[in-house]
């Protein structure tokens, strides 16, 4: 074992002279004001607070409101993340949407974001891998930035599982809430940064956490909505046994691909599905609670944004200082699982942005919707006189 760490130790200093160090440069959360409460839930179908607080630690969650969306909240956890940063959104180059609950299948939710923020440069696309979306995300900018195909990207994380929910459904309906959040990423004189990422699939346990309808292998009918095929269906003991399996397997390997011994490991910001799958995968690892964040008791299961909200709030609660090293473990649908190892590298608190760059970016803002609407228009107007004119 001493030799393995040795070899990463010198593997990895050999690629860091040649690498970009890539850093998270700004974060941001949005999270819906309704709050659903487990005492509201079990009015609504037969459960109790004491269910779900003792088998999930859950006590309350985010419903989005009416003219709430995915795209919506994304837009507001990007925004924020950027405004962190003082960044302007036309320098950026990506915009990856990571989501179980797009606005639509298609357009992708990414190239709403990027209308939005005014992000003109950026190329902007989804991806689904679960609730693991955010860390496939993230190992796919960092590759991308360390590879120099990009400077600067957005990885969101945003969700409205609200909206594919079975309320009358108590095994599910007490898990999940809506919520984003987003990271940018971008190169820096800072050490550290994204040290590693892992990814992983196992296909063979796709039917345990499943959407069955309204893609192409059953389209939307009266006979799959009456089933009920448009909820989010579950086998949840199965999907436990994996979590409390995967999320220790997944954090050492990661942790031994860059040498770093568990007891060197300051915050492990874990997924957050369910406190009793934090703790099992804690005890299986041999580390201590007070070394694992959590949020889940208010805000559940908000699959893809779980992990950047949680980061967002570590932060905002002191529970990273510049040089402490964070590991991000996600699991879910697919099923998939991935970890990142990171050594946080920004100053922490961060400065204050200047009132200029504020100003600069509520401007950006208010003319991405009328920039839209003159693209818009210049369409229309196109189509107009092409119409008008003789072929
Ligand atoms: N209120 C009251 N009783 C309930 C509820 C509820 N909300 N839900 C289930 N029960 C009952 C069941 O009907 C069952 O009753 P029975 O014994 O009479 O049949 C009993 O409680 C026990 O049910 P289990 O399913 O065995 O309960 P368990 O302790 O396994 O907890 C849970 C269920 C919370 C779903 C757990 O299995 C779990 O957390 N699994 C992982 C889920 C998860 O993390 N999913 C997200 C994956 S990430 C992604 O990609 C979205």
């Amino acid at each position: 074992m001493g030799f393995e760490r040795l070899a990463a130790e010198v593997w990895n200093s050999a690629l860091g002279a040649t690498r970009r160090s890539v850093q998270i440069l700004g974060w941001g959360k949005a999270l819906p004001e309704r709050v659903l409460t487990n005492d509201d839930l079990s009015r609504m179908v037969d459960t109790s607070d004491g269910w779900i607080r003792e088998r999930t630690g859950i006590l309350e969650r985010r419903i989005a409101g009416e003219g709430e969306t995915t795209a919506s909240l994304a837009i507001e956890a990007a925004r924020r993340a950027l405004e962190r940063a003082g960044f302007d959104p036309v320098d950026l180059d990506l915009i990856i949407v990571a989501t179980m609950t797009p606005e639509h299948l298609f357009p992708a939710t990414a190239c709403l974001v990027q209308d939005a923020l005014g992000a003109l440069r950026a190329a902007a696309f989804d991806l689904s891998a679960g609730c693991t979306g955010f860390i496939y995300g993230l190992a796919l900018a960092t590759q991308g930035i360390q590879a120099g195909a990009y400077d600067h990207a957005l990885v969101i994380g945003a969700e409205t599982l609200s909206r594919i929910v079975d309320w009358q459904d108590r095994r599910t309906c007490v898990l999940f809430g809506d919520g984003a959040g987003a990271a940018l990423l971008g190169t820096s004189s800072a050490s550290g940064g994204v040290l590693t990422t892992l990814l992983g699939a196992d296909g063979s346990g796709a039917e345990l956490l499943i959407l069955p309808a309204g893609g192409s292998r059953h389209p939307a009918t009266p006979e799959t909505t009456a089933n009920g095929m448009h909820y989010l269906q579950m086998d949840g003991r199965k999907v436990f046994r994996f979590a409390t399996r995967i999320i220790p397997q997944a954090t050492r390997e990661a942790l031994d691909r860059v040498g770093l011994p568990l007891e060197h490991l300051e915050l492990l910001i874990p997924h957050q599905a369910n406190q009793r799958i934090i703790e099992a995968s804690a005890q299986r690892l041999g580390l201590p609670l007070d070394r694992i964040f959590t949020n889940l008791e208010r805000y559940g299961n908000t699959s893809t944004a779980s992990i950047p909200i949680a980061l967002c709030e570590a932060l905002e609660a002191g529970r990273v200082q510049a040089g402490d090293h964070l590991v991000l473990v996600g699991f879910g649908a697919g099923l998939t699982w991935g970890a990142a190892v990171i050594e946080w590298g920004q100053p922490w608190p961060a400065p204050p942005v200047a009132r200029r760059t504020r100003l600069l970016l509520w401007l950006r803002y208010r003319w991405a919707p009328v920039r839209s609407l003159i693209r818009r228009l210049q369409r229309a107007l196109g189509a107009l006189l092409q119409r008008m004119s003789p072929l």
